[in-house]
């Protein structure tokens, strides 16, 4: 089968494929066709893709992430409608789509092309370029919700300061970044000494090292710092956090970085009102999907976005970046640029 292109014929292409048999786990870019691509409405020409944690887990051969093989990872993607069977999306409409099962059981980003099914597209809000919405990705999403959600339960820039931890990182910088731009007083979490710099850039007004939010001994309730917190990181971090947030203040969580365990009591909850907020990404109903992409385009844009947060690779550079992102070495987002 050839697919038409913007009158290019187009029937091969490349991808990043991830193999694993009895013997041997490879990761590779390697030639595809249309006809390997999973089912779906919408056939996208991917312009850009990008690098989070959850890929460099698809990229291992025990990341417990990929259902089958041969795969191909990524679970971001915009880019633009090569063709679609589905009403809502023409030819030449640029798109974005993230999360289901987008680089996980359906095929992904990291390829020229992708079909993907009407329901898991979001068009490219007013106000962002392809390359910013992949700077953004699943990580700047999963920052704006976190924001968005702490708003809901009350949080406002006179309320106090916001903690946020693993904040060199992709959900990190960027929510040091959002929170700046909101005028809130951030306090950036890092174990990074060599980055201090970047996160002032960003606009953190303090910076703690993850010793500090992780300390040997965490009591239940420890001095009231902050008034919420955007959490990438938990296990013994989140559990730090609880004791030391103000009264009725609350905690967005959405990682793991730091471990899944989490040694809490329920004094924080029971004898303070603090919020826990669970902050799940793949599966966010598609009308706040949309309100969240709509904000991030606008009153949650980062300022250095494309110039301090993100950095571009390329599909044979990919791999490397993979690995770094899982020894926690990169330092804000990585977009791969496809078309
Ligand atoms: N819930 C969702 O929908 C959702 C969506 C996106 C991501 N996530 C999760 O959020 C987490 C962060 O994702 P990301 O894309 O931001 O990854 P990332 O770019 O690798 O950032 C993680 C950051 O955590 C810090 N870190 C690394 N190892 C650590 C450790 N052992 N203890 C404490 N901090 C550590 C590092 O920052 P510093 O060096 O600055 O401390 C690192 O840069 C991951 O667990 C990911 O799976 C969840």
């Amino acid at each position: 089968m050839k697919k038409r292109n913007g009158g290019r014929q187009v029937d091969q292409f490349k991808a990043l494929v991830v193999n694993k048999t009895e013997t041997d786990f490879t990761v590779n870019v390697k030639t595809v066709s249309i006809e390997d691509l999973p089912e779906g409405d919408v056939v996208i020409k991917v312009a850009y893709s990008s690098v989070n944690y959850k890929d460099g887990l698809a990229c291992i051969p025990n990341g417990k992430i990929v259902k089958s093989y041969p795969f191909i990872p990524g679970i971001d993607l915009a880019g633009i409608v090569a063709s679609s069977k589905d009403p809502r999306f023409k030819e030449g409409d640029e798109v974005i789509a993230t999360s289901y099962e987008i680089g996980v059981s359906h095929y992904g980003g990291y390829s020229e092309y992708a079909r993907i099914p009407g329901d898991w597209i979001v068009p490219l809000p007013k106000g962002l370029t392809l390359k910013e919405a992949m700077a953004l990705g699943t990580a700047g999403f999963t920052a704006a919700l976190s924001i968005h959600r702490l708003e809901e339960n009350g949080l406002s820039p006179e309320k106090g300061k916001v903690l946020v931890t693993g904040a060199t990182g992709g959900v990190g910088s960027i929510a040091v970044s959002m929170l700046a731009k909101r005028n809130y007083h951030v306090v950036a979490s890092t174990g990074k000494e060599s980055e201090h710099e970047y996160l002032r850039k960003l606009g953190a007004k303090e910076i703690i090292s993850r010793e500090e939010v992780c300390p040997e001994q965490i009591r239940p309730l420890d001095k009231q710092y902050w008034a919420a917190a955007v959490d990438p990181v938990g296990g013994r971090t989140l559990a730090t956090i609880l004791s030391r947030i103000q009264y009725n203040g609350s905690v967005a969580v959405s990682g793991l970085t730091g471990g899944a365990d989490v040694p809490t009591t329920v004094f924080p909850f029971i004898l303070r009102g603090v919020n826990l907020l669970g902050i799940d990404s793949v599966y966010c109903p598609m009308e706040l999907r949309k309100q969240i992409w709509e904000r991030m385009a606008t009153n949650l844009k980062p300022d250095k976005l494309l110039d301090l947060i993100a950095q571009e690779i390329t599909l044979e550079q990919l791999p490397e970046a993979l690995s770094n992102i899982l020894k926690g070495k990169l330092r804000g987002r990585t977009v791969v640029k496809l078309a």
